[in-house]
């Protein structure tokens, strides 16, 4: 998080207008109200990520002044851009001189065969702010993160500089060490194979208790589900509900500032599948049924 400040920092100013996935991970939207940046929402396909012609169509309109994206895996879809059109994106960013601020917290947490690749690793002119982060692969309480600002390096390390002068010494190089020696790639490789297996028995029970008319996202990493509900659930009553049973889901609202996504929800699968999970998403299912039925119910009374 601080490095997406940072970047945003060194390459906007108050009032500047900053390009975003829709839907979003919400502490993007915090980010952008605290540093008094607009935001202009790009529709983003829960398979191939990011609609490229809207966002180039969007420059030409809005006066864009950077691009705050996550193309593997994106917090709440979980969609993974195709390399190739990474590589487009990087060649419009380049073309129109934007600064492009790549947030690849999940990159490392791939189901397939090889790591997805970075917006970064197609840049050649600088114009990608590469962000990286252990909270998603190994620990959130680390605090460890870090960024390749390309052509804005001097100024980032600047504002780094001016507020906090450094990041904690002791946890970085106990994390350097464990990176050097092999064992954080040993936890990547069972982390991936237990991510992968929960995706499955989380989304199996999902189409399993829940109305058959949901749809769902089939992420190809990561560790979210982002689930699409009939347009008569309120995600939010939904949220509430949940909780009174110690059910914890994100309602889609959050993750837009136009009000969207009011019948969708995100369920995280990180928590291994017990029989716990089973019996919460089995009431989940139910109070969605419920919430249909209690509709319809007020709807026929009302046509009668
Ligand atoms: C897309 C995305 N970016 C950034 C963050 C924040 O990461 P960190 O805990 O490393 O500051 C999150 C956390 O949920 C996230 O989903």
């Amino acid at each position: 998080m601080e490095a997406l400040v940072m970047c945003l920092k060194a390459v906007t100013q108050r009032g500047d207008t900053v390009a975003i996935e829709s839907p979003t991970y919400f502490g993007i939207f915090q980010v952008m109200e605290t540093l008094g940046l607009k935001t202009i929402e790009i529709p983003t396909c829960s398979v191939t990520g990011l609609d490229i012609h809207y966002l180039s169509r969007a420059i030409k309109r809005f006066g864009i002044k950077a691009c705050v994206f996550v193309p593997n895996f994106n917090n709440p879809l979980g969609s993974c851009m195709p390399d190739e059109k990474k590589k487009e994106l990087v060649q419009l960013v380049t073309q129109y001189q934007i600064p492009l601020i790549e947030d690849d917290i999940y990159g490392e947490l791939y189901f397939g065969k090889n790591r997805p690749k970075t917006c970064k690793s197609f840049d050649t002119e600088g114009w990608v702010l590469h962000c990286g982060s252990l909270s998603k692969s190994l620990a959130p309480g680390y605090r460890i993160g870090w960024c390749i600002p390309g052509r804005f390096t001097q100024r980032v390390k600047e504002l780094k500089l001016m507020h906090t002068v450094s990041g904690t010494t002791l946890t970085q190089a106990a994390m350097a060490h464990f990176l050097s020696i092999g064992r954080y790639e040993y936890h990547l490789k069972n982390l991936r194979r237990a991510l992968y297996t929960q995706c499955l028995r989380y989304t199996q029970a999902v189409i399993e208790y829940f109305p058959t008319d949901v749809r769902l996202s089939r992420p190809a990493g990561g560790f979210v589900l982002w689930v699409e509900m009939n347009k008569e659930v309120n995600a939010y009553k939904l949220y509430q509900e949940a909780m009174k049973y110690g059910i914890s889901i994100t309602p889609g609202q959050i993750f837009s500032a136009s009000g969207n996504y009011g019948n969708c929800i995100r369920i995280g699968y990180g928590r291994a599948y017990d029989e716990t999970i089973d019996y919460g998403l089995k009431l989940l299912g139910g109070l969605v049924k419920k919430q249909m039925k209690a509709k319809q119910g007020s709807e026929r009374s009302f046509a009668g």
